[in-house]
């Protein structure tokens, strides 16, 4: 009871302040797409009247970060923990997403959690989800084109990117490397991921003047990263100090098919490689200095959103945004501290030590 009041004072805030702000339509149309498969459809698509029942709409299972996001989910959203957790996931694909979403709109879930696998297309089901009274929570990408849920909980890729070009900057000058001919391998198109790395390694790539020689779409998985990098190894034979993989997964496609082409990389070989995530095989090939560096992306988005919804539940107000914290790691203890955003921040030198403490 409480919570329908909750949900119904949530659906009028909002309504008020899109007023004031003029409103706004989504102008994507998403074509009708199969919903994707919940545990709940599995188990009946019920839910439960004594538990808070959630419905999760997760990007799909294409990295070990995602991975990672998924368990965090079930442990934090279990039945010992009060919830009903119902789970789709979209595999990649922003219509079944949307589906899943209506869904669990007709399901009448107390919540929904979305992780946004591009950052637009939204308002229209936002507003759906508004229209029935159910308070939404974005996790881990953003959506761009729609203000129509109650906080965001995530990482600021554009930081991510920013630190590091810092540290390739500081990591160069160390090793007294004076040029820079860079290759990327991005994330999927149109995800905030994606957008805010690229962006923040161009700002400093753009002010040292290095050159970017190719920037592809390796969908965050090992089998684009390989993909592309086998494509890549082709196309600048000779021409690359550098590879840029957008997450863990792209980076391990990216060094068979280096091995592949006989290209050496990390710490004793002729190209930089780094990734984006810091995963616990990531932060071991750094250990073994296979790769250069590893720049986190935190996955564990799912404790704060639990304590979110206590806070709603205590009639409390959210924050809108919520970041999560990240650190930097490093194979070499060369370079200590970067400065990102006027804020100097720490580069972890990666030991056994190190590893062992990573949480996933
Ligand atoms: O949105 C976060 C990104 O998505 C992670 O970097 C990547 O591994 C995942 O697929």
């Amino acid at each position: 009871m409480k919570k329908k009041l909750l949900a119904l004072l949530l659906t009028l805030t909002m309504a008020l302040s899109l007023a004031a702000c003029g409103g706004g339509e989504d102008a994507a149309e998403e074509p009708a797409g199969d919903e994707g498969t919940t545990n709940e459809e599995a188990a009946g698509g019920e839910t439960s009247g004594d538990l808070i029942n959630i419905g999760f709409a997760q990007v799909g299972h294409e990295s070990d970060w995602r991975a990672a996001s998924t368990n965090s989910a079930y442990e934090v959203f279990s039945e010992e923990n009060g919830y009903n957790l119902s789970f789709s996931d979209a595999d990649n694909d922003q219509a079944v997403q949307i589906q899943a979403v209506r869904t669990f709109i007709q399901q009448g879930m107390d919540y929904i959690i979305i992780d946004p696998i591009t950052a637009t297309g939204w308002d229209a089901v936002l507003t759906e989800c508004e229209d029935a009274g159910i308070p939404v929570f974005i996790i881990d990408r953003t959506v761009d084109d729609s203000d129509k849920y109650v906080s965001w909980v995530g990482s600021d890729f554009t930081t991510e990117g920013k630190a590091c070009g810092e540290w390739l900057k500081a990591y160069a000058e160390a090793k007294g490397i004076t040029e820079i001919n860079a290759l990327v391998i991005e994330g999927s198109t149109g995800a905030s991921a994606t957008i805010g790395r690229t962006e923040g390694f161009k700002e400093v790539a753009d002010r040292e003047g290095w050159t970017i020689l190719d920037s592809q779409n390796g969908d965050f998985t090992e089998a684009g990263g390989q993909e592309v990098m086998e494509s890549y190894c082709q196309s600048y034979d000779g021409q690359f100090n550098v590879v840029i993989c957008q997450n863990d997964n792209e980076a391990y496609g990216a060094m068979t098919a280096m091995d592949a082409a006989g290209v050496t990389y990390g710490v004793d070989g002729d190209v930089i490689i780094v990734s984006f995530d810091s995963n616990k095989p990531a932060v071991q090939h750094v250990l073994e200095g296979n790769m250069n560096a590893t720049f986190e992306c935190n996955p564990m988005a799912a404790p704060f959103v639990d304590e979110v919804i206590k806070q709603l539940e205590a009639g409390e107000t959210p924050e809108k945004e919520i970041y999560m914290e990240e650190s930097w790691f490093a194979a070499e203890d060369i370079v200590s501290e970067i400065t990102v955003n006027g804020e100097a921040m720490p580069v972890i030198h990666v030991t056994q030590e190190v590893l062992d403490a990573r949480p996933y």
